[in-house]
């Protein structure tokens, strides 16, 4: 070992220096790559199942406005198909969810509207605008005894005194 320390130090930068070159000549080893990060576990999409509320916001309280418009516009082939919606949407809810909170909702929902949806076809038929009105308010009393049967009777409808659908038209004709 060499006594100098002053001798030790430049031996060693000879070194390094004389080293140089080569490693610089050499091609340089990959650099280590950093591991890829591992995939996030797939999350599967999940549907969407529709409540109650969600139902009733989405399927039944815009047809029951439109019928309600297409009624005082004396607009009946519109009616009629309004009402025909109304029987197919409460068949389709009592399909998706046929228990509400234990309560059979087939059975509830035939008693609060299946004499109003009747009476209203019938003034439908006869393009009796007295008749409707009278049946339109017992369908919309029958929504309403329904929601008061299934802890809701803050959920209150009425006829609609406004049109919600600005890009439909409801007076009769093309
Ligand atoms: C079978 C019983 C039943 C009948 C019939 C019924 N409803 Fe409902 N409705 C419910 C229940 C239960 C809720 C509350 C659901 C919840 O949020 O859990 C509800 C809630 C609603 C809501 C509130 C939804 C919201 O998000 O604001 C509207 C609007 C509504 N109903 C409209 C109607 C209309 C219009 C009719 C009549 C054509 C009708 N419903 C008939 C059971 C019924």
């Amino acid at each position: 070992m060499p006594k100098h320390p002053v001798l030790v130090v430049a031996l060693a930068a000879a070194v390094v220096i004389a080293a140089a070159p080569t490693l610089l000549s050499q091609p340089m080893p990959p650099a280590p790559q950093a591991a890829p990060a591992p995939a996030a576990p797939a999350v599967p999409a999940v549907p969407y199942p529709m409540t109650m509320g969600d139902m009733m916001n989405t399927l039944v309280q815009p047809r029951h406005a439109k019928l309600g418009l297409a009624g005082q516009a004396q607009n009946w082939p519109l009616a009629g198909y309004a009402v025909a919606e109304i029987r197919q949407v409460f068949a389709g809810i009592a399909k998706a969810l046929p228990k509400y909170r234990g309560y059979p909702v087939s059975e509830l929902a035939d008693a609060a509207l299946s004499q109003p949806l009747n009476a209203l076809q019938d003034a439908i038929r006869l393009q009796d605008p007295q008749k409707f009105a009278v049946a339109y308010g017992q369908l919309t009393q029958g929504c309403n005894a329904c929601h008061a049967a299934l802890f809701h009777s803050f959920v209150v409808i009425k006829a609609p005194d406004a049109a919600a659908f600005p890009d439909q038209k409801f007076a009769p004709g093309q």
